[in-house]
């Protein structure tokens, strides 16, 4: 039986900015994306019978169809009846290296991997867009996992630009293993609190994605200036997890306190990140929050941005 080992990364935004609410009641959004090295690595092969088998050893994630992983091969078998039919199931092996609920897309990337994966095992040939339509089915981010790099992400997120490669630089991750933010919560608080800010008119909207292209933080990418990338670091979800979440902001305040080019939480978190000028400062400053903080819950990873999305080993 054919099989396919894929890795998936990590993706962090390098600004998140929610301009309204939409028609389909999900959140109008302005992001700038950008894949990291740190990946999970996704095993998938057929199999004889018309299964969809799980397996993945963290604790943490379910093996059913609450899994986006699970989702995306069974939306394979739906869009591609005949290719299923001929053949078979597939069992799916998750290797979590990517903290999980933590505003790194960890769940969406792996539904990028069964969905490049079960492409190959069944030969069908498809385009990375049609491949980013299908991703939109299941999640926002899940279109921008497939392609990766650094690109800007419209609409619900799903609608990707790419940008220039960014790959390289440094940068330091934080997550207390045991501290998981939903993503509908912190939409849903954000709503609560500043839907009355909400920009209302379909021009206003587009005006503020004009605004984005032509805007610093794209000039900055451009340039691939990580100082000026790293004092442009935006993201609106803040406002909502950081005053819910102390550790939170006790952590990004410790980030704060050594010398990196910029930190942030990542989409709906609780990952805090810092970007670095150069391998050294990224180790350093790993080894001064580790020495701040001795939780042992506290995880820490040092990485880089990547260029690409999924791929096949
Ligand atoms: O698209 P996805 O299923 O990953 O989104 C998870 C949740 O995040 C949605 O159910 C919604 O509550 C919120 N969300 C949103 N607007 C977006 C993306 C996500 O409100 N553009």
């Amino acid at each position: 039986m054919k099989s396919y080992t894929l890795i998936a990364p990590a993706k962090i935004n390098l600004h998140l900015e929610i301009l309204g609410i939409r028609p389909d009641n999900y959140h109008e959004l302005v992001m700038i994306m950008q894949t990291v090295d740190l990946a999970d690595r996704v095993e998938l092969k057929s199999i004889d019978t018309d299964d969809i088998i799980l397996h993945c050893g963290h604790p943490d994630v379910p093996l059913d169809r609450t899994n986006l992983a699970y989702r995306a091969a069974e939306l394979m078998q739906q869009e591609f009846p005949e290719a299923f039919a001929k053949y078979g199931g597939v069992e799916i092996t998750l290797h979590k290296h990517i903290p999980i609920a933590a505003g790194l897309a960890g769940g969406s990337g792996n539904a990028a991997a069964v969905l490049v994966g079960i492409d190959l095992l069944w030969e069908l040939g498809l385009t990375q867009s049609s491949l980013q339509e299908l991703g939109a089915k299941l999640g926002s981010d899940v279109p921008f996992c497939i392609s990766g790099g650094t690109a800007i992400a419209t609409g619900r997120g799903e609608s990707i630009s790419p940008l220039a490669s960014l790959e390289g630089i440094f940068v330091v991750l934080g997550k207390y293993r045991s501290l998981e933010v939903s993503t509908p919560w912190a939409y849903t608080t954000y709503r609560h609190e500043f839907e009355h800010e909400y920009d209302r008119e379909p021009v206003s909207v587009t005006d503020r994605l004009d605004r984005i292209h032509s805007g610093a933080l794209v000039r900055a990418i451009v340039e691939r200036d990580p100082v000026k990338i790293g004092g442009l670091l935006y993201n609106d979800l803040e406002k909502v997890v950081l005053p819910a979440h102390p550790l939170v902001s006790q952590l990004r305040a410790e980030f704060q306190r050594h010398p990196n080019l910029g930190t942030m939480m990542s989409g709906s978190g609780p990952t805090v990140f810092s970007l670095a000028d150069s391998r050294s400062q990224a180790d350093a400053l790993y080894h001064q929050v580790r020495a701040a903080i001795t939780d042992p819950d506290l995880e820490l990873f040092v990485t880089q941005f990547c260029d690409r999305g999924v791929r096949v080993i």
